[in-house]
């Protein structure tokens, strides 16, 4: 690329219709597995642009002050190299973002899936760094939400590399999208973590899928699909975006109370609390 992407317009801004759709066959195995893999949902010039900016907001360390950019893996200590960096939110700290047709490709699938009244519900970006980045333990995306709330909803994962077995590509283990929340704790069992992790047992996963991806290609699990990704064992880093999509989440009927996030004590939050009061 001649000019930098960084604060520039997608090459697809301007995208209105989708490009991609996913066959009956493919919805009928999401429904039946609780997760999917998808060839590129959009086009190499794209994902060139996305990487660009992505590389920017972990080098500048965007939202980290407040809380947004954090060591998922870690104590995420000041000074201390992250195993596993994360935003929420990317799009706050590079609006160019928030068009493009990886955007208007995944929102059309979504609603295939989830039915016509599907609406984002947020992004957040997930490095690997080269040789150093720590797997992501087996977990169900619903164990970090509010317990006393009722999900339908999926995650894109989105590679701006190739995704692969060595380098952390996602496991799932089909059918797990219909089981309960199984208990987690914080990584290491350490409060001090944002991570979450399976209790070790409480699902099997001895029938777990890795789903290697092109650039560009996606992955789309339900909220309780239990995933995993390997650490990265390469020389190249793993980025990945992730969008989240779903329906208005309602009110339980019957309560629930996850543990593992009331007694957390996060360095990240710490930030967050201080930001607020500025
Ligand atoms: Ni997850």
């Amino acid at each position: 690329m001649s000019t930098t992407a960084i604060g520039n317009p997608s090459p697809h801004a301007d995208a209105a219709e989708p490009t991609v759709t996913v066959t009956q066959d493919q919805v009928a195995f999401f429904r039946e597995n609780g997760f999917l893999a998808l060839d590129p949902i959009t086009t190499p010039e794209e994902v060139a642009w996305l990487r660009e900016i992505y590389d920017d907001l972990f080098e500048r360390r965007a939202g980290r002050e407040e809380g947004n950019q954090f060591d998922l893996g870690g104590t995420d200590e000041e000074g201390k190299q992250a195993a596993l960096p994360q935003i929420l939110g990317p799009a706050r700290y590079a609006p160019e973002l928030k068009n493009g047709l990886f955007r208007v490709n995944a929102l059309a699938i979504a609603r295939q899936l989830l039915g016509p009244d599907t609406q984002p519900t947020g992004d957040h970006a997930i490095f690997k760094p080269a040789g150093i980045g720590a797997p992501t333990p087996w977990h169900q995306d619903e164990a970090y939400w509010d317990p006393s709330k009722e999900y339908q909803s999926l995650s894109f994962w989105i590679p701006l590399q190739e995704a692969t077995v060595d380098n952390g590509c996602l496991w799932f283990v089909p059918g797990s999208q219909r089981l309960e929340i199984a208990p987690h704790h914080s990584i290491g069992s350490d409060p001090r973590i944002h991570g979450l992790e399976l209790e070790e047992g409480a699902i099997d996963t001895a029938q777990a899928v890795a789903c290697p991806l092109l650039p560009g290609g996606a992955t789309i699990h339900a909220n309780r699909t239990l995933h995993y990704a390997g650490p990265n064992r390469t020389g190249i880093p793993r980025r990945a975006l992730i969008l989240g999509f779903g329906l208005p989440a309602t009110e339980r009927t019957t309560p629930r109370r996850f543990p593992w996030n009331e007694i957390k004590k996060t360095a990240r939050a710490e930030r967050a609390r201080s930001a607020q009061e500025k």
